[in-house]
């Protein structure tokens, strides 16, 4: 029997933890994934407990590699992806966590951010980082807790203390303690991390309040991240060999290797990731800069634009409000009506992100009528991510970057009437590619690639296509209209 050479790949996200087996042609083999509980202390807190997120993975993994599918495999690479930003502390000796994982939703720093804002000139810390103040970012989370946890700031300026975003905790759990490292996507999400030098910034360590002795070492995103032990993953040893943040992954399971490519991905919230090349471009528009990858010592760079809510927006109206069964059923309630009635939704749940960093904005629906139901609540909902996305590019083309078309991926792209209002709002051209797990494909190519199982970007390339075109054919007169509604919705909350 022939045994043939496959990459693991682990998405962690924000809800589910997935595994996903690819072939030597990079095709899906088989694949698991496993939700796990959010938690929410208090309001605009959101917390995971670090245990759930180890415990899902290994599970996903055992479920991937004692499958049938898998039997006639060898794993030659993994790779992990996950939710960027979000925040673990723990102890270096027992492994124990000091406190659960601070999730990238969280708003409990707003306050800390806003006294920070007072203090140092925003532009201080873009220049760096590229990034702003914001309790989005992993730096003020950090802070916190050191200063929350009874003994921990102490604890950790002694070095007894470590500091890893999810990819971190994950490598570390799965080689057993022995390796304390992250790529440079996920460094560069921290506010912690100069983008332009490529180290941990002294000046914004002491910004911060965070101790060095706590960070992790800043590798490629194809590098050596050490081998799992053979039994936490079916008696094989796996080299960790590709970790990148789950938005720049998208983009590389994207392909958007070129200058000025973009993609965009639905999932709870929704990420804009524009490729400026080897130049970091400062916004002056409020998007932020970050490392798109890193691969041997070569920096390519994004613009971004960061949504909270968007497929979010429709699970609350399934959870909370009970009036959809299904994410689908919003395509044939919108689809119901030829006008959305004058009804905004701002789906402002955890405040605003780019252009307005609100932290302290909440939702609204404005414009209710008495008749008024859910078939305009879902189409708001729809409506309001796309609305989102337009001003996003509006802030691109400020920048002198407006994209051509919009490579799309994540759960929210099933719903074609949803791309199609997205193409009429952006004027753009939206295309929907055959592969829709952009997030473990890509981790999975800089897994593969570092192995030796895959090709270079060109080779990659090729296997992209696009399955789904929408193309716009709003008439700008309602265009302008439309933006300039949802316009004063958004002002009814920022003000
Ligand atoms: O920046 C947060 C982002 O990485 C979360 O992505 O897909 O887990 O919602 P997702």
């Amino acid at each position: 029997m022939d045994i043939h050479s496959a990459v693991l790949a682990i998405d962690q996200g924000t809800t589910s933890t997935r595994a996903i087996l690819f072939d030597h042609q990079a095709r899906e083999i088989t694949s698991a994934h496993q939700e796990f509980n959010q938690y929410y202390p208090r309001d605009g807190w959101v917390e995971h407990d670090p245990e759930d997120l180890w415990r899902t993975t290994l599970r996903s993994i055992e479920r991937v590699l004692q499958g049938p599918s898998a039997r006639h495999t060898r794993v030659v690479a993994m790779g992990i992806t996950n939710q960027r930003e979000t925040t673990l502390v723990w102890d270096r000796e027992t492994g124990k966590p000091v406190y659960n994982a601070i999730v990238w939703q969280d708003r409990r720093t707003a306050s800390e951010c806003e006294r920070l804002r007072q203090q140092v000139p925003e532009h201080e810390i873009q220049s760096r980082s590229g990034l702003l103040i914001d309790p989005y970012f992993s730096a003020t989370k950090i802070a916190w807790i050191l200063d929350n946890i009874e003994g921990a700031r102490a604890r950790a300026e002694r070095g007894e203390l470590l500091f890893g975003t999810v990819d971190t905790w994950l490598i570390w759990k799965l080689t057993g303690g022995a390796v304390h490292a992250t790529d440079a996507t996920n460094a560069s999400r921290t506010n912690l991390y100069n983008i332009h030098r490529g180290e941990w910034d002294d000046d914004l360590l002491q910004i911060f309040r965070v101790p060095k002795a706590m960070l992790p070492e800043v590798r490629d995103c194809a590098a050596d991240f050490g081998t799992t032990l053979p039994s936490l993953t079916c008696r094989q040893e796996i080299p960790i060999c590709g970790v990148a943040g789950d938005q720049q992954a998208a983009a590389i399971g994207q392909c958007c290797f070129a200058k000025g490519e973009v993609k965009a991905t639905y999932g709870t919230g929704c990420f804009v990731l524009l490729n400026t090349g080897s130049e970091p471009i400062l916004s002056t528009q409020r998007l932020l800069t970050t490392i798109a990858w890193q691969l041997d010592g070569q920096v390519a760079y994004a613009l971004e634009g960061s949504i909270f809510i968007a497929g979010a927006a429709v699970q609350w109206l399934r959870d909370e409000l009970g009036i959809i069964r299904s994410a689908a059923e919003t395509e044939v309630l919108a689809r119901r009506l030829s006008s959305n009635k004058g009804v905004y939704m701002v789906p402002a749940f955890t405040g605003l992100g780019v252009p307005w960093w609100r932290p302290d904005a909440r939702a609204a629906i404005v414009g209710l009528t008495r008749g008024a139901g859910k078939a305009e609540l879902a189409r708001a909902a729809l409506e309001a991510v796309c609305y989102q996305t337009s001003d996003l590019f509006a802030a691109m083309e400020a920048e002198g970057l407006r994209p051509t078309s919009l490579r799309v991926d994540g759960g929210m792209v099933a719903n074609n009437w949803m791309l199609q209002f997205l193409a009429d709002v952006l004027d753009t051209e939206v295309l929907r590619p055959a592969i829709l797990e952009t997030t473990a494909l890509g981790v999975a190519y800089l897994a593969g690639r570092k192995a030796g199982l895959y090709g270079d970007f060109e080779q990659f390339d090729a296997l992209w296509h696009c399955t789904a075109e929408f193309v716009p054919a709003m008439d700008n007169s309602l265009r302008q209209q439309l933006l300039g509604e949802w316009a004063r919705a958004v002002q009814r909350v920022t003000l």
